[in-house]
C-alpha cells in the first residue's frame, strides 16, 4: 500500500500538501468553527441509522442529513439553528491553489472520525454545480480511502491519506464513488487524541 496506485482520471492526490505548521494553524481554525457550530450526529435518510462520523460545517451552506429530510444543503446548523461560521481563509486560499475553478467554495463539511469510524462508498451529488471539483484535506490519523468510478460496481483503488494530504475529485471523477474504509489510530500526533478530521470544500450552486 505504500507504492502509489494509479488513480482514476480526475482524482488528484497531493501528499503532504500542508506543512506541519499550516496543519496546526488550520486545526486551530477548525477548533474555533466547532466551538461555534458543534459536531452533531448525522442520521441516514429514511432508516435514521446514525453515522459513525460526527459532522459540522462552515461556509454559507452546510451539508446535513437526518431521517426525515435526508441529504441536503442548508444555511444553518441543524441543532443550534445558527448560521454556519465562515470558511477559514487558509481553506479559501487552498481552493484557489488547487481547484482550477474561478469561483469560491460555498460549503466546507467538517467530518470527525474516531478510531473506529468509517464512511461507506458514496457519490457527492447533492450539489448543482459539478464543474467545480470536491477538494478535501486530511488532518490527524491516517485513513484508508477508496475511490472508484461513477458506477458503484466500477473497480476501486485504495490509498492511504495522511495528515496534510489534499485530495481533489474533479473532471471525470467529480461523481466518483468514494469512502473511508478505516482509520489507523495513533499514526499522527496532530490531534490531542486518536482520530481524523476531514474537511471537504464544495461549490454548491452555479455562479
Ligand atoms: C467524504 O466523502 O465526505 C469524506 C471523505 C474523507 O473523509 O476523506
Ligand atoms: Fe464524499
Amino acid at each position: 500500500m505504500t507504492e502509489r496506485p494509479t488513480l482514476p482520471p480526475g482524482v488528484r492526490h497531493l501528499p503532504s500538501y500542508l506543512p506541519q505548521e499550516a496543519q496546526e494553524t488550520l486545526l486551530e481554525a477548525i477548533r474555533a468553527v466547532v466551538r461555534q457550530a458543534p459536531l452533531y450526529v448525522p442520521a441516514m435518510p429514511r432508516t435514521g441509522k446514525e453515522m459513525s462520523v460526527r459532522m459540522t460545517n462552515c461556509g454559507a451552506l452546510g451539508w446535513v442529513t437526518d431521517q426525515e429530510r435526508g441529504y441536503r444543503y442548508q444555511p444553518m446548523h441543524p441543532v443550534t439553528r445558527e448560521p454556519w461560521p465562515p470558511i477559514p481563509e487558509a481553506l479559501l486560499r487552498l481552493w484557489q491553489e488547487v481547484a482550477d475553478y474561478p469561483h469560491p467554495p460555498q460549503a466546507c463539511l467538517v467530518n470527525f472520525y474516531t478510531a473506529d469510524a468509517k464512511m461507506g462508498q458514496h457519490q457527492d451529488r447533492d450539489e448543482r454545480e459539478f464543474a467545480a471539483p470536491v477538494v478535501s484535506v486530511s488532518l490527524g490519523d491516517d485513513c484508508l480511502f477508496r475511490v472508484g468510478g461513477t458506477r458503484r460496481t466500477d473497480k476501486t483503488v485504495s490509498l492511504r491519506l495522511c495528515s496534510g494530504d489534499v485530495l481533489v475529485l474533479g473532471g471525470e471523477s467529480r461523481l466518483a464513488f468514494h469512502g473511508v474504509d478505516r482509520i489507523y489510530p495513533g499514526t499522527s500526533m496532530l490531534l490531542k487524541s486518536d482520530g481524523r478530521i476531514n474537511l471537504t470544500l464544495r461549490r454548491v450552486t452555479a455562479p
